[in-house]
């Protein structure tokens, strides 16, 4: 049985407000991510994930949505969407939509509907509950946002959930008029030809029906993780995160599965250790993607080793790897402690591709790009609105991507761009990078293209060998070929004890900067050794 084409495939995440404006609005489109299917070829991506793409009053940027059966006009409306798909088809690449369905925008109209609270008419669609005695909310749930996760709301003299902004209400999947109409959703794309979907939040279909609070993480117990935000100093267990969340994600799977070879793929935002639980061969989604890489700062071979031994006891699950998206600090600046160098990126690039899993990559981290510079008066996200200097929320991320050094706004607008383009950005524009043997972008592309022919490294199982204070080695292991990787992700050199030297033949993928010599081998300082063990 050959593998399903997703397992250890590249998909290309695309935020397109900030891809690419082919109306001059400030606003990327799809137009615009059409006119740069040249580009995604030549990166070699087998799919292209994007961020969303229907009406929305944008109070969370396309994750409030307000019309799932529609494109939003300012992204192009549905004759722009048709015209991508059909190209991107023609060029063999997949498309994946990013499906918000654990809550709906207050503008949608199902939530208009609920609001007049009538019998049978969507009243249960979202989570109503009564106040406390005290007029206070239902329970001691918090919004990942900042501040109680219920608001009041007068037409019904209740409480509604929300695990994110106030205008985002939770829907209600234990109702099953909303459980379905949320399922056809999934389905009314899928018959539109789309090959999958990411699934925001696929660990918060459901809450706990007997609203009970969360429990508090035992304030001795609390690392400075827990302390940096409230809503994680409690036990994510009755908001979300629900053992019955799987048997949801069970359905969600049985739609996707009933059109040929398309996949679904899972936001896991809390909980890491439910993975399991909610991702399978035969249950839960497809795959997915928990935090514990997006959330680190170290680069530490520890971080890694410590994720892939931990999945060593579900072999069940087939993870997603990615490093960066439009919700964290961008690779580069996470891992390089206030160092940004291309020898970083590149490594980073390589650890990705080589690690076990399907290969989430985000639009710039082919550019080696590191956060934009965000002013306060240029803050959109509404979580830098709410912590700005101390955090300046998720804007840094999702700057314009530079394509052209010395044009306006690098090419991206020819209007001035909703979150304004870095010059260090237009420094590493795309058309800069194409033309320097050297660069990130074409390093990248030779990595991708590379990778194909490598199959352990796509579809391979994982074992940890070492995990030193520098050095990450792994074995990948197909039947027919094991790859070892040694990785020396620390800025000094480094050396690798090699089981037995002669059996391995090493090849060239990466950045290389490793010799034979000491132990075995020794490491230029993100240096990276593949060989194929004989
Ligand atoms: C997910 C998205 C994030 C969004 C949130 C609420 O975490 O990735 O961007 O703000 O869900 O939809």
């Amino acid at each position: 049985m050959t593998a399903p084409w997703w397992k250890g495939a590249v998909v290309y995440q695309i935020y397109p407000r900030s891809f690419c404006d082919a109306d001059g609005d400030g606003i990327g489109d799809l137009p615009g991510v059409r006119s740069k299917l040249d580009y995604v070829s030549a990166l070699g991506p087998d799919a292209v994930w994007l961020s969303p793409i229907h009406p929305s009053p944008n109070k969370d940027f396309g994750y409030d949505v307000s019309d799932y059966g529609d494109v939003a006009a300012e992204m192009g409306g549905m004759a722009a969407f048709d015209a991508l798909l059909a190209d991107m088809r023609g060029r063999g690449i997949r498309l994946i939509l990013d499906e918000v369905l654990a809550h709906t925008s207050e503008r949608h109209d199902w939530f208009a509907e609920s609001l007049k609270g009538e019998e049978g008419r969507k009243n249960d669609w979202y989570v109503w509950a009564d106040p406390k005695d005290d007029g206070g909310p239902p329970n001691n749930w918090l919004s990942v946002f900042g501040g109680p996760a219920w608001s009041y709301h007068p037409a019904r003299r209740k409480y509604y959930f929300h695990k994110f902004l106030k205008s985002q209400p939770k829907l209600n999947w234990r109702d099953p008029a909303a459980r379905a109409a949320a399922l056809d959703v999934l389905r009314f794309w899928l018959k539109k030809g789309v090959d999958g979907f990411r699934l925001d939040v696929a660990n918060s279909f459901l809450h706990d029906d007997k609203l009970r609070d969360n429990p508090p993480i035992p304030p001795n117990l609390r690392s400075a993780h827990h302390w940096a935000h409230a809503p994680n100093m409690q036990k994510r267990i009755h908001d979300s995160n629900l053992p019955e969340n799987r048997k949801v994600l069970d359905e969600v799977r049985a739609v996707v599965e009933g059109f040929d070879e398309r996949f679904v793929f899972g936001e896991f935002s809390e909980e890491p250790g439910l993975i399991g639980e909610f991702v399978g061969q035969t249950h839960g989604l497809q795959s997915g993607y928990t935090f514990t890489f997006l959330d680190d700062r170290s680069y530490s071979p520890a971080i890694f080793a410590a994720y892939y031994r931990f999945l060593k006891d579900r072999p069940h699950v087939w993870p997603c790897v990615t490093f960066s998206n439009h919700d964290v600090a961008r690779t580069v600046s996470r891992f390089g402690g206030g160092k940004q160098d291309d020898a970083l990126a590149k490594s980073a690039l390589t650890l990705l591709m080589s690690l076990k899993g399907t290969v989430l990559m985000y639009q710039g981290e082919e550019l080696g790009l590191g956060n934009g510079a965000i002013a306060q008066d240029e803050v959109r996200d509404p979580v830098g609105e709410l912590y700005f200097p101390y955090s300046k929320g998720r804007d840094p991320a999702r700057t314009p991507m530079p394509w052209v050094r010395d044009a306006a706004h690098a090419g991206f607008s020819t209007a001035k761009p909703w979150l304004p383009v870095d010059a260090r950005h237009a420094e590493r524009a795309a058309n800069v990078q194409e033309g320097d043997p050297d660069s990130v972008l074409n390093f990248t592309r030779a990595l991708i293209a590379a990778r194909r022919g490598i199959p352990a490294l796509v579809t391979g199982d994982i074992e940890i060998l070492e995990a030193s204070e520098q050095v990450l080695a792994f074995n990948r292991i197909l039947p027919e070929q094991t790859v070892l990787c040694v990785f020396n992700l620390s800025r000094e050199p480094a050396t690798f004890a090699l089981p037995r030297m002669s059996s391995v033949s090493p090849f060239e993928f990466g950045p290389g900067g490793w010799g034979f010599g000491g132990p075995g081998l020794t490491l230029k300082p993100f240096g990276a050794f593949f060989g194929q063990q004989i």
